[in-house]
């Protein structure tokens, strides 16, 4: 089945897993890869866990499922990454706020519409929720083959806060964007309350065995300007300081979606080790843009061309590969797998990767 493991010989003449060496400076040939949403329901083996766990949360808090998970896309396809089987919305549920996943439809949550709904939020209480993650990482890290690494990640405080005041995913972030506007002093206590939880949420995935941090920022790209700096790039900055002041060496990458041009002062201004590129960047502006910035590149296949497979993919993923030789450089879609994947779409695309046709 699939593609077997990559072997943990070392490449290029050096040692260490191969998805951290471009964060020590190198670029690996063929480069690492892992993918957005890789556990999830287009595989046949998850939708058989997820049916026994119950629930969507339940599924997130059970260590030992969730490691399974987890894991079984490293089996299936010998990724170079594993990323821990949670959710961005485990912050608000650990902060005291209703989430709650309806099937088919997405998450819900208890809307917070302003300050007054802060008070709801307790963040003393936060311990076991994150408890149960950090087991799951731990059991992960025991189990995972040795030249595969392990991703700890949490969502961006305003991507994290539009679920919370949306009460619902959008594709506007609307009530969020008016919270902000009509009162950002408000509405800075919700994106600080977020970065103090996610320094803390991070350094425990960091302590239970993560080597590696992925901050998304979904919806980032629905701020303008001054907005995205101040709701974007200055909570990243903040979180990035405080994980940095602990653990110095464990590399963090954003994925500020649809932040287009304005990535580049994302680079700059939050000392991101890794930048993830959505699918509307071309490639040619992957290889270009970051050429200067000490920076790891990840990207960014289109989720649907990995759907739709046959010549359309096969063109794309050479022209990536082609322009993002001798770079640091990371293989992975520019957004999460979609339910309709073909499993045997993302075995050849690994194949094509890593050199085989
Ligand atoms: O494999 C992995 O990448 C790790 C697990 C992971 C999930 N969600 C599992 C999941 C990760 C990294 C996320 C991140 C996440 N969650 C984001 C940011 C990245 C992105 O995709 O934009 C966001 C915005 C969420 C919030 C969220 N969770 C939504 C909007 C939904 C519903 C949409 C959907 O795909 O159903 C979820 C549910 C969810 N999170 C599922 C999975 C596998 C599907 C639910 C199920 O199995 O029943």
């Amino acid at each position: 089945m699939g593609t077997p493991p990559r072997s943990a010989k070392p490449r290029n003449g050096k040692a260490g897993k191969p998805f951290l060496r471009p964060f020590s400076g190198e670029a690996v040939a063929p480069p690492p890869i892992w993918l957005m949403r890789q556990a999830g329901r287009y595989l046949p083996e998850y939708r058989e866990v997820r049916a026994k766990a119950g629930g969507f949360l339940d599924l997130c808090y059970n260590p030992d499922l969730a490691a399974e998970v987890t894991l079984q896309p490293i089996r299936r396809f010998g990724f170079d990454a594993a990323i821990i089987f949670s959710d961005i919305l485990i912050v608000p549920h650990a902060l005291g706020q209703e989430v709650r996943f309806i099937e088919g439809e997405g998450p819900r949550l208890d809307p917070i519409t302003g300050v007054a709904g802060l008070a709801r939020l307790d963040a003393s209480k936060t311990g076991d929720r994150f408890g149960k993650v950090y087991e799951a990482i731990a059991k992960t890290a025991s189990l995972l083959p040795a030249e595969a690494a392990l991703i700890g990640f949490c969502g961006a405080p305003w991507t994290v806060a539009t679920y919370m005041v949306g009460g619902q995913g959008s594709t506007d972030q609307a009530a969020t964007r008016l919270w902000a506007y009509r009162d950002p002093e408000g509405f800075s206590q919700l994106i600080a309350l977020l970065v103090t939880t996610s320094i803390e949420y991070l350094c425990g995935q960091i302590a239970a065995g993560a080597e590696c941090l992925q901050i998304f920022d979904t919806w980032a790209g629905n701020l303008p300007d001054d907005e995205f700096e101040r709701w974007s790039v200055e909570p990243t900055k903040a979180i990035v300081a405080g994980i940095k002041k602990k653990h110095p060496m464990v590399p963090i990458i954003g994925f500020p979606k649809g932040a287009g041009a304005s990535a580049l002062n994302y680079v700059a201004e939050t000392g991101v080790n890794g930048i993830g590129c959505d699918t509307s960047m071309p490639p040619f502006m992957m290889a270009e843009a970051f050429a200067d910035e000490n920076v790891v590149v990840q990207g960014n296949l289109d989720p649907l061309l990995l759907v739709a497979g046959g010549e359309a993919m096969e063109a794309r993923v050479e022209e990536i590969l082609e322009l993002m030789e001798d770079r640091r450089f990371i293989f992975n879609l520019g957004h999460g797998i979609v339910p309709e994947t073909p499993p045997e779409h993302v075995a050849l695309l690994v194949k094509l990767v890593r050199g085989g046709h």
